[in-house]
This record gives structure tokens, sequence and C-alpha cells, in this order.
């Protein structure tokens, strides 16, 4: 199945091409986005009618660019899959819009693919952990059932994925998502936006034991986070500071991500052991984090079982993983 793929969903104009053989096999041909960080960082977010703008200049441009490069698209594509849902209304309507626009011309359907799955499902363009086998059956044998886990800059959740086609919410953030705490904590330091990756660079020469942030609804017997408490913490604790050295923003870094993941650690392994799942499966910006990954990786192994985590390129919105949710949708 060949599927050319847009995702618009808040602030990255992308399209891909994927092919699949199968759900475990994934080709990716192309994948290109048009990031518009640069717009958004003078306003410490993202800005919805400058976001429109962006995507109504970029989806041409990178149409252009990907037909150049496969001519062959309007005649050998299966589909067309653009982003629908979860995001900022004004910047889905374009992508829902242009595939329907290409549908038309082209004569292809145009399917819709949930944003969550796209990121749920992005680590499916790699697979592989040991024993994995070339037979779908057996290898889905092997991965099912499993716990999703979303942490992204709008998302922060916990499914149990029975198969493909059943993912249960266990639970999510009440308030804020884990991203968007890591850019609002890097944002109260005087970091660009979106600041998550920068705290994480500081949080590497940030020395432990220098603060002490909380990490709430740790002791809540159920799978739901907030992220305001942390964060409010966070701020509170630079009001009080005379000086913000950059080490005490190392050593804030540190502390605030020891607590952001001490709960989605405890949370994630609770919920693995009470679905006896077989597999975790990440996605999401937040992924692309290193202590997050290394945290992921221990678990799985404490646990002895599979770690389904994105290539970097993968983790953060891109137009390849709606590709890949379509095709495993509609094998
Ligand atoms: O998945 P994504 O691209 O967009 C949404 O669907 O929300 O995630 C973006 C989020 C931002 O909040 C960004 O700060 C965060 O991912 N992020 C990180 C890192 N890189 C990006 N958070 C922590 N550590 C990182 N290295
Ligand atoms: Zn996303």
């Amino acid at each position: 199945m060949l599927t050319l793929a847009i995702e618009t969903s808040c602030d990255e104009t992308a399209i891909a091409l994927v092919e699949s053989k199968s759900v475990i096999q994934h080709k990716i041909l192309i994948n290109l986005i048009a990031s518009q960080i640069k717009i958004h960082q003078p306003f410490g977010g993202v800005v919805p009618s400058l976001a429109a703008r962006e995507h109504t200049k970029n989806i041409p441009i990178l149409l252009k660019k990907i037909l150049k490069e496969y001519p062959y698209i309007p005649k050998k594509i299966d589909a067309i899959a653009y982003t629908d849902k979860p995001g900022l209304e004004i910047a889905l309507i374009l992508g829902r819009h242009a595939s329907k626009t290409l549908s038309y011309k082209w004569g292809v359907p145009a399917h819709p693919i949930n944003h969550l799955h796209g990121h749920l499902f992005a680590s499916f363009a790699n697979i592989n952990f040991p024993g994995i086998v070339n037979n779908c059956e057996q290898t889905l044998k092997k991965i099912f059932p499993g716990i999703g886990l979303v942490v992204s800059g709008g998302h922060t959740q916990l499914y149990l994925i029975k198969n493909f086609k059943t993912l249960i919410l266990l639970g999510e953030t009440l308030d804020d998502a884990i991203g968007e705490a890591f850019d609002k904590v890097a944002k109260m330091m005087g970091l660009q936006y979106p600041g998550g990756m920068l705290v994480e660079k500081l949080a590497k020469k940030g020395k432990k034991g220098k603060f002490n942030f909380p990490s709430p609804m740790i002791a809540k017997n159920n799978y739901n986070f907030s992220y305001s408490g942390l964060k409010t913490s966070v701020l509170y604790t630079i009001k009080k500071l005379p000086k913000l050295s950059k080490q005490t923003k190392a050593d804030i870094s540190l502390a605030f991500q020891n607590a952001a993941f001490k709960v989605i650690e405890q949370k994630t392994e609770k919920a693995l052991k009470e679905f006896s799942a077989k597999t975790l499966i990440i996605g999401g910006g937040v992924s692309v984090n290193n202590n997050l990954r290394e945290r992921a990786d221990k678990l799985t192994k404490k646990l002895g079982i599979n770690l389904l985590i994105p290539l970097k390129n993968l983790c953060t919105d891109n137009a390849a993983m709606i590709g890949i949710a379509h095709n495993i949708a509609n094998q």
C-alpha cells in the first residue's frame, strides 16, 4: 500500500510518502517537514493564525517538491492520509482541505487519521527486538497486548493497546501536558520556545539534589497525570532565587526532568504489570529525550518485555507517522 500523508495539526507542515508491505513493514520513501518554529518563537508559543498562514504557504511548496521526486504519485498511490484530530482546528482544516482536493483530482480516497495513533505507531517504522520474525501474525502475538504512552506538547496519555483496532485510554493529564510543562519551565528560565530540548541539554550538566520538586499524582491509584503543580513549584522556586546562573538553571532542569519522568515511569510500570503487557510502545515529541529513552529501556529490560520507541526524527510531529498509522489501519 502506497500512501501520501499530510500532517498539519500544529506548527509543522509535513508531507510524506509511505509504502507498506504489511502492518509491520513500512518504508518511508520521503518525509518532508517545513518547520514554523522560528515564526512562533518570538511569541513564546504557537500563534494559530500564523500557523494557518504558514500551512497555506507551505503545503503547495512541499507538494511540488515531493511530486518532482516522485512524479508517479498521482497514478500509483492507493490513498491520501491526513491528520484529522486532535490539533489546532484552523491548521487541521488546511491539511484536510488539501487532501480532499487532491483526492478529487487524482481519484483516490482521502482518509482521516488520528494524530495520536500516528505518534503511537511511529515506532512501527523500525520494529526490531529480539526474536522478531518476518511472519506478521507471530510478530503481532509478541507485541500485543501493549501499553501505549503518548508524551507530547499537547498530550500525556497511557493506553492499553489490545490490537491495532482496540486502544483503551487508561488515563491522561488532567491539566498541562508533559511537553507543555517542559516548554513553560524553559520559558521561566528565559529559554526559547520550544524549550524541551534545551531543558534536556541543561539537565545533563545539573547537579543532583540541589532542588527537589514534587511528582504530582504519583501516589494516586490511577493512570492520570498532572503537571501544573510541578510547573508552579518550579516557578515559586525561581522567584525566590536572587539570581539564575547557568549552573542553577542546569540544577533546576535536572530536578524538574526527574520529577516529571518519575511519575511517568511509575504509572507506566504499574500499567505494564496490571495488563501483563508484552510491549511498551512510546511516541510523541518528548520521547526524543535521552533520559526518558534510557528509563524506558531500563524498565522494559527489568520486566523482560519489548520496547517500541520511534527513531528520533519520528518522535516529533511528522507525516510519515500518519502514513504508517493509515497503512496499519487499512491493510
Ligand atoms: O509531538 P510534538 O512534536 O507535538 C505535539 O503533538 O504536541 O511534541 C512537541 C513537544 C514540545 O513540547 C517540545 O518541547 C517537546 O516535545 N520536546 C522535548 C524534547 N524535544 C522536544 N521534551 C523534552 N525533551 C526533549 N529533548
Ligand atoms: Zn504531535
